[in-house]
């Protein structure tokens, strides 16, 4: 079985092409409409097939037709050359003298023809701070199990909108049949696994969640379904993840293969409370480890009463993009000249969809804003903040101008973080006509992505991170135009373990923002060496979030020493292939290890969690050449070696002892880590 036919198959059991009304509803198909004339039922018959040979891709297109309705459904689905993942999402219009209403318009709903006894279901589920948790549950006869997010912003968090479904009871990470079904789509969306009364049958949908009301489609306008990107693996989970990475590196994300620089974010070093000297201080600090990028974060614009200062903090200011004069006189522009005459490139945080109660433009301009007619506007973060109106181009327009304005200041622009700290909590769009409302959802999230699109056009060579609250937006559709994602507010690195493993289940290294803190940590408390929170970050993008003035001679030095070890196996964790080795959530530590393609190099991290005295693992390696020899250096040492023996270096060892007999390690005590670096003798065979 291919991923491609099981896409096909989807095809075919998308708007159940036997027409017949009763077994449409059992059989829970993909799609439901209420036509302009009230009836409920659709009988899609085949009218074309085409095929088109891409650029590195075929695509099928599909037409179906009803036999009576003037109502039409193309479906789409992309195979790439190169890697095992397939594309697949649906074009809906009609020509009805009314609008139809679409009850759910799924991306993609099929059987699965995997036969066994097990089926389960892995997703990731969390909250701020606490996201990307794994979650395993078994699918039984007769049962539904459905994962739906609805927040309509940072729906990462609830239900990810990426899942796996197992088959059989053997599955693992390198065995076992696995269906990987992930959206490219950060609104409101929906995946289930159904189950038939005997267990005989599989069926597996994913698509926007349509709960809070039908689409109201308009004759002649196109309703297109966010893609499904399906993977199927016979050989575990480990490989779906990789082939998601590959594909997303490859065929989705702006700069796939661009190694993503170290650099500092001032949050956590500064929160509201900076001056310009803090941040030529940070700029220094960063620059000194060997950083490559400053980023400010929150804190720099406003005005007048509504300033987003330090007596404000986030009560104030979200909506006004001018910067802050009283704060930083001289302006953005000077900023990112300092940071340049540094060598650093230069950030900036911005929270585009957002305003406070607190803001001129929600004073002047409060029809930009989601709200419901009659009832007091529900307030987020601040107790005074609000969602502004996205499903309005000329709201999106207005903002995107107010916030080029802004960029053009600072013509060495990098990087953008775009967060976005509320749910839509008032779903009522002041710019949709009362019998559209239930569109909101869809609208929004398309309008998000509209204004993303729309910067990424005109800005093509600046980075966009983006952040929900944390990884309320770790999601394919937000990939699509950033470069990375902040996957949690929460920077202790012992749970960082576990919201990277997450992570990694279906989104690139590349893509997952990871940044070494103060300790204690400012969210748990908790205390943790230097070293390990250097190694737990460097399995992603390395950065920092502390003011380097608060760290001592020896954290400098060891954070420089540091920054060099990432900067060469950068590319083997950015690019590579990832392997995860041991799982913490089944036994105190976690193992996994990056690999090149070209299987010349690799770095293996063994980050320990709740070590009692000693524990001694053997870390058998993956994806690596079994005849060729290669060399083991531990790297990012901080005083203890970890190798079993104690030798920091071993010269030359076959690819094929390392897999089969392994990398014997120990790890002393909680929270200790070992990172090794593995290069490709030269001549090795
Ligand atoms: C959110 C983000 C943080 C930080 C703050 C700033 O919580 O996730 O990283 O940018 O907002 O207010």
């Amino acid at each position: 079985m291919t991923a491609l036919e099981i896409a096909m198959a989807g095809c075919l059991a998308f708007g159940h092409p036997t027409g017949n009304y009763y077994e449409a509803i059992t059989t829970h198909s993909g799609l439901q409409v209420i036509h302009a004339d009230g009836a409920v039922t659709l009988r899609l018959r085949e009218e074309r097939r085409e095929r088109r040979e891409e650029p590195g891709a075929t695509l099928d297109i599909i037409s179906l037709k009803d036999e009576y309705y003037p109502f039409e459904v193309v479906r789409h689905v992309r195979v790439w050359n190169d890697c095992a993942a397939v594309e697949t999402w649906a074009e809906i219009r009609h020509s009805e003298p009314g609008p139809v209403r679409l009850v759910r318009a799924d991306s993609f709903a099929a059987p699965v023809a995997a036969t066994s006894d097990v089926v389960r279901v892995l997703s990731l589920t969390g909250t701020a701070k606490n996201e990307a948790n794994v979650s395993r549950s078994s699918v039984g006869n007769g049962q539904t199990v459905e994962l739906v997010s609805r927040a309509g912003t940072r729906n990462a968090w609830e239900a990810n909108a990426a899942m796996m479904v197992e088959f059989g009871d053997d599955v693992g990470e390198e065995r076992g049949k696995v269906l990987g079904v992930a959206l490219e789509w950060p609104g409101n969306s929906c995946r289930r696994v159904r189950r038939n009364w005997d267990g005989s049958r599989t069926e597996v949908f994913a698509g926007v969640d349509m709960t809070t009301g039908p689409y109201t489609l308009d004759p002649g306008v196109t309703f297109t379904t966010p893609k499904a990107i399906l993977v199927w693996s016979e050989n575990g989970r480990g490989e779906v993840s990789r082939t998601y990475h590959r594909w997303a590196r490859r065929h989705l994300m702006p700069h796939g293969y661009d190694l993503h620089p170290v650099l500092l974010n001032s949050w956590e070093g500064s929160y509201f409370s900076f001056t310009e000297r803090t941040l030529l201080d940070m700029m220094d600090g960063v620059k000194e480890m060997g950083g490559e990028m400053f980023v400010l974060d929150d804190g720099w614009f406003g005005r007048g009463k509504f300033a987003r200062d330090e007596k404000n903090k986030a009560k104030a200011g979200l909506g006004d993009w001018c910067v802050n004069k009283a704060k930083l006189p001289h302006g953005l522009g000077w900023l990112a000249d300092e940071a340049e005459r540094r060598g650093l490139k230069f950030g900036l945080w911005v929270e585009p969809e957002m305003a406070n109660t607190n803001s001129w433009l929600y004073e002047e301009h409060p029809d930009r804003i989601l709200s419901e007619a009659g009832r007091p506007p529900i307030c987020g973060r601040g107790k005074s903040q609000v969602v502004l109106d996205f499903c309005n181009p000329a709201v999106r327009d207005n903002l995107f101008g107010q916030l080029d304005a802004v960029y053009a200041e600072i013509p060495s622009l990098a990087y953008v973080k775009w967060d976005c700290n509320a749910n839509i909590w008032n779903p009522g769009s002041p710019y949709l006509a009362a019998d559209r409302q239930p569109n909101l959802w869809y609208d929004y999230a398309k309008g998000y992505l509209e204004l993303l699109k729309r910067f990424r056009a005109k800005r093509p060579r600046v980075m966009v991170q983006a952040c929900a609250s944390g990884g309320g937006r770790m999601d394919f559709g937000s990939l699509r135009y950033a470069d990375e994602f902040w996957p949690s507010d929460c920077t202790d690195p012992y749970r960082r373990i576990f919201i990277q493993w997450g992570c990694s289940q279906f989104y690139p290294a590349s893509a997952m923002a990871c940044h070494v803190t103060a300790s204690p940590n400012h969210q748990t408390k908790r205390e943790t060496p230097l070293k390990y929170r250097f190694d737990v970050a460097m399995t992603g993008r390395l950065g920092f979030e502390l003011h380097p003035k608060d760290m001592t001679a020896e954290e400098i030095a060891f954070a420089k020493a540091a920054v060099a070890d990432y900067k060469r196996i950068r590319p083997v964790v950015q690019r590579g292939d990832l392997y995860r080795l041991v799982s913490p959530y089944e036994k105190p530590l976690a193992a996994l290890m990056y690999a090149s393609e070209a299987k010349d190099a690799a770095a293996v991290f063994a980050l320990g969690l709740k070590i009692d005295g000693g524990r001694t693992e053997t870390l058998k390696l993956r994806g690596l050449d079994t005849d060729a020899r290669y060399s083991v250096r531990e790297i990012n040492c901080g005083g203890r070696l970890h190798l079993v023996g104690g030798a920091r270096f071993i010269a030359s060892v076959t690819g094929r002892d390392l897999m089969e007999r392994g990398l014997d390690i120990t790890l002393f005590g909680e929270y200790d880590s070992a990172v090794f670096e593995i290069c490709k003798n030269e001549q090795s065979r």
